[in-house]
């Protein structure tokens, strides 16, 4: 048996966990499970730091087409539960042995690739319906975001920001090379805050500048949520003359944007590549796996939800699809007898949020480059980061990749894309913490690996930098893309 420990900085110092009293208990419930070949068996322990995730502190994934199995467990949640931890673990084993899973779940799509769960559809309800959601917590989304406000609000990186492209322009303008149209653009807008702060600064600081820049400033706002789009349009009212807006998947921005090609002087993304689908890999005794998930609800949530509905569990599946195609208002409308109005529906939506969780399971690639991490971008990028020298399981961004390969060409030649995001910045990290996914609100987060977008930006002729934000504590890293000289 292999037990892999991954937050090793949880076992030292003032906070340290008890691990071994922690395992006691799995190790207890594994030697009484005789069943079990214990010598085909993985023991993977995680700190899941987000309080609202996908996982059970107990789960057991398959190798698909291999007797090997992974027992996976969240140490924040098994450390001082001894017997509910040896009860999930001998239950776990017993439903594998019986193929009895099913039994004790509601599941609410077939196996997949993670970037291609229904999660994504939840995702993008939320920032449809943004406000609903919102008013019903009474919570912004901000709330949520690391620091609980997005540090894209922060004046002086800000000012920092535009005082370089200031720099830039005004070089450009000396040779007579700087065009009459300036465009900036933003991917991803939320609530429009960062870009107000953003005009806000850019306006005065072009007043002490003195070039009127300002005038000449076309800044594009684009996002997949109309409703969003619509909320960060009333922030940035002031600036309306300067500011249009698009309506665009960020995972395709050329399909819109296609004419900004060398035209654009700073790309503008926060929090967002975070929040793009993704899958992750696997490597289990060198051998490289795809991680494949499907969404389920746990038999006595979906039981309470579905009470609480007035219908069956049996029933609960075909609700959730009429909630991620109509969202909560024409949910109402569309079934008044289990949701009377758009309160009820979005607490509807929530209810199955909290309980909705991910069972994995680990297919074998038959090579790297079978698999493709986002069209025209393939799997064998991957190889030398999964090479760290031991069994790591990584995030591969394929979101975040696609949306950064087809950004870059939008860039002017003395453009610059820059990106605050939550980013693994050496592959080593997806061995010492939990990346994710988890629930922010009603979106999903997952850490964005940062050495494959620098791969990716090298091979288009990009120097792709890494720096932490600049605010005390902020687990925020700022990304940069620049034309290699
Ligand atoms: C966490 S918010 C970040 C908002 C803002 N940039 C900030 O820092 O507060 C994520 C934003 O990305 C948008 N978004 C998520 N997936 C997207 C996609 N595939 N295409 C376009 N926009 C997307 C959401 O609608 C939302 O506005």
């Amino acid at each position: 048996m292999l037990v892999d420990v991954k937050p090793a900085a949880r076992l030292r110092g003032k906070n340290a966990v008890d691990l071994t009293g922690a395992l006691a208990p799995v190790f207890t419930a594994l030697a009484a499970c005789a069943a079990t070949d214990l010598s085909r068996l993985r023991v993977t322990v995680d700190w899941v730091q987000y309080r609202h995730n996908f996982r059970a502190p107990v789960e057991l994934r398959p190798v698909v087409g291999d007797t090997q199995l992974e027992l996976a467990v969240d140490l924040r949640r098994i450390a001082g539960a001894p017997d509910s931890t040896a009860s999930a673990v001998a239950s776990a084993l017993h439903a594998h042995r019986t193929g009895g899973a099913g039994a004790r779940q509601l599941t609410l799509e077939e196996w997949g690739p993670t970037s291609r769960s229904l999660i994504w559809a939840f995702n993008a309800l939320y920032w449809g319906h943004l406000r609903d959601w919102e008013e019903a917590t009474g919570q912004d989304y901000e709330s949520a975001l690391p620091g609980g406000r997005s540090d894209a609000r922060e004046d002086e990186p800000v000012r920092t920001t535009i005082r370089e492209l200031f720099a830039v322009w005004d070089g450009l303008a000396e040779r007579r090379a700087l065009p009459e149209e300036l465009y900036v653009l933003e991917l991803g807008v939320g609530n429009g805050h960062q870009a107000r702060t953003w005009l806000d600064a850019f306006r005065e600081l072009d007043h002490e500048h003195g070039r009127g820049y300002y005038r000449r400033l076309h800044y594009l706002m684009g996002d997949y949520s109309a409703h969003v789009l619509e909320l960060a349009r009333a922030t940035v009212s002031e600036h309306a003359e300067r500011v249009s807006s698009f309506v665009l998947d960020a995972l395709r921005p050329t399909t819109s944007l296609g004419f900004l090609r060398f035209k654009v002087f700073l790309v503008y993304i926060s929090n967002v590549y975070d929040n793009l689908p993704t899958d992750e890999i696997a490597t289990i005794g060198q051998r490289e796996h795809l991680v494949e998930s499907r969404a389920h609800l746990p038999a006595d949530a979906a039981a309470a939800v579905a009470a609480s509905v007035h219908t069956t569990p049996d029933a609960l599946g075909g609700l959730v699809e009429k909630l991620l195609r109509l969202g909560p208002a024409l949910l109402a409308e569309a079934v008044p007898q289990h949701v009377p109005d758009t309160r009820a529906a979005v607490e509807f939506w929530r209810a199955i949020w909290a309980a909705l969780r991910l069972q994995e399971r680990y297919v074998p690639l038959h090579g790297l480059d079978t698999y493709a991490i986002a069209p025209g971008i393939s799997g064998e990028l991957l190889r030398p980061l999964l090479a760290t020298g031991s069994d790591v399981r990584m995030h591969v961004a394929n979101g975040a990749a696609a949306s950064f390969a087809e950004t870059l060409p939008l860039l002017h030649p003395y453009g610059r894309l820059q990106c605050h995001d939550l980013f693994a910045t050496d592959p080593h990290q997806y061995r010492d913490g939990f990346r994710g996914p988890g629930k922010y609100d009603g979106s999903v987060v997952n850490w964005v690996n940062g050495p494959l977008l620098a791969h990716i930006g090298a091979r288009k002729g990009f120097d792709v930098a890494f720096t932490p934000f600049a605010r005390a504590g902020s687990s925020i890293t700022t990304m940069t893309a620049d034309v290699r000289d």
